[in-house]
């Protein structure tokens, strides 16, 4: 018989009728007679019961079916009796497909800490709570394809394998096939890249942006949706050594256009997950967060406000408050700050722009006055920085300047440069980490609860 999926059956109306379903065991309850058995496949958060008549299939039969065991269930689906269920069925087979030794099983009760289940990340997608924040992920990452899609944009692969490094912040983790214990040597004693795999030093990506921005050169608009890798040893609940990023670069955009773009595209995703995620979203308010569902309907009701670097400085020095990190013009922006913004004096996204050239990479759009650059970042409230980006300097004499003075390795950029003497043309992009937005939508207080494979200093065992 052919499996239903039980996301399918907890909202139907059409009962009496022979179903099959397949999926793992939450709980189990009962007594003698009749055991009500909560089975759930991944497709909802719900579950749905399967009543079991006990004298039908023997206590010893149905000894191994405990939590987390694997079942094929079929029966007749019925109107349920019970409260909390539309849906009930009743079981006339049940095939065992795996058990789950409760003296081993790590998942048995429900209620595990956070920190627990990330000690047990190869498992606990199979809890409620990653259930729920694992299908948003999917439906955000939808949602931002669909979003792109609609606008026209294509999207553009850029490699996880560069030679360069986009940010020039120099937290890269190099990709080598030399033999670390005895690499090649140059005669003047240092490594001799020139007989690596690629012939040259190569690392991966930290963002996708500089090929990135040669897609837009040619197509227009394109945007990227790959992993990225940074090793910063920040050990932050909002850092991650291999996260998502979703970058969108548009020829002829300015800055003005680039925040336009960014407030649009992420009240589309918000609403978007609401939407499709309801069930998954109004479970993660439930159990954690309270004001969820009002924050993400705050974001999509309002406009963001916008604010210069020095305007944001300024209100910052006004507020009396002692941060621990001090404030001054010129200072590369805290989180503490950035929510203080955010939470407390705007009590609303901002996209603060126009910061100081220093604090920024290479590649953005240099002011007139000299000091500050064409930069935009989104700040939201709990999370800080979701989104960084800025219009480009598209002018070749002004970006070669710059990296002189930042004394940046040119001969890894050539072929960047290349684009400001070939039709170069004001363009304009950002990034948006996902994870940082899953952090958003979710309410989850930790990054490393909205990726299946969390990867941190010292962690990617699993
Ligand atoms: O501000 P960032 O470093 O900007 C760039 O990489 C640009 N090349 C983007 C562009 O203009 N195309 O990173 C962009 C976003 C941040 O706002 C933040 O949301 C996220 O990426 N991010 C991280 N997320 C998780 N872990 C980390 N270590 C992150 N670093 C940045
Ligand atoms: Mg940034």
């Amino acid at each position: 018989m052919k499996r239903t999926k039980i996301v399918d059956l907890v909202h139907t109306a059409e009962f009496d009728r022979q179903v099959c379903v397949k999926g793992w065991v939450r709980t189990r309850r009962g007594n003698k007679n009749v055991a009500f058995i909560a089975l759930n496949d991944g497709s909802t958060i719900h579950t749905i019961q399967v009543v079991v008549d006990v004298a039908r299939f023997g206590e010893e039969f149905l000894k191994p079916v405990t939590t987390g065991a694997c079942l094929c269930v079929t029966g007749l689906l019925v109107a349920s009796q019970g409260q909390g269920q539309a849906a009930e069925i009743q079981a006339e087979t049940i095939e065992i497909y795996g058990t789950a030794d409760p003296a081993v099983y790590p998942l048995q009760k429900k209620g595990h800490s956070l920190e627990f289940l990330r000690e047990i990340a190869y498992l606990r997608p199979r809890t409620n709570t990653f259930g729920a924040i694992f299908r948003l992920r999917h439906h955000l990452a939808y949602a931002i394809h669909d979003y792109f899609n609609r606008q026209g944009f294509y999207y553009f692969h850029t490699p996880l394998i560069t030679g360069s490094d986009a940010e020039g912040a120099g937290s890269m983790f190099q990709v080598t096939t030399l033999d670390v214990a005895h690499p090649p040597k140059t005669e003047e004693g240092r490594i001799d890249y020139s007989q690596d795999f690629f012939g040259h030093m190569t690392n991966l990506t930290v963002s996708g942006q500089l090929e990135g921005e040669l897609g837009a050169m040619a197509l227009g608009g394109v945007y990227t949706f790959g992993p990225t890798f940074r090793a910063e040893n920040s050990n932050t609940p909002r850092h991650l050594a291999e996260f998502w990023m979703i970058e969108p670069e548009i020829a002829f955009n300015d800055i003005h256009d680039n925040m336009n773009l960014a407030e649009a595209f992420l009240k589309y995703v918000i609403a978007y997950a609401l939407k499709h995620g309801k069930d998954d979203i109004e479970f993660l308010a439930k159990m954690y967060d309270p004001e969820l569902i009002d924050r993400l309907n705050f974001i999509i009701d309002n406009r963001f406000v916008r604010l210069t670097y020095t305007e944001g400085i300024e209100i910052l020095e006004k507020s009396g408050r002692k941060f621990e990190f001090p404030v001054y013009w010129g200072v590369d922006l805290q989180s503490e700050h950035e929510r203080y913004l955010v939470e407390e004096h705007c009590k609303c996204p901002v996209i603060l722009t126009d910061y100081p050239k220093d604090i920024k990479a290479f590649y953005m759009k240099q002011n007139d006055d000299g000091k500050t650059v064409r930069a935009m970042d989104v700040l939201f409230p709990k999370i800080g920085e979701i989104i960084g980006g800025s219009e480009r300097e598209a002018d070749y004499d002004k970006l070669m300047t710059r990296i002189h003075e930042l004394n940046m390795d040119i001969d890894s950029l050539w072929w960047y440069l290349d684009t400001r003497k070939f039709g170069t043309a004001p363009h304009a992009g950002f990034g948006l980490g996902f994870e940082r937005l899953l952090l958003f939508v979710t309410g989850m207080q930790n990054i490393r609860d909205v990726i299946p494979f969390p990867r941190t200093p010292k962690n990617a065992e699993f």
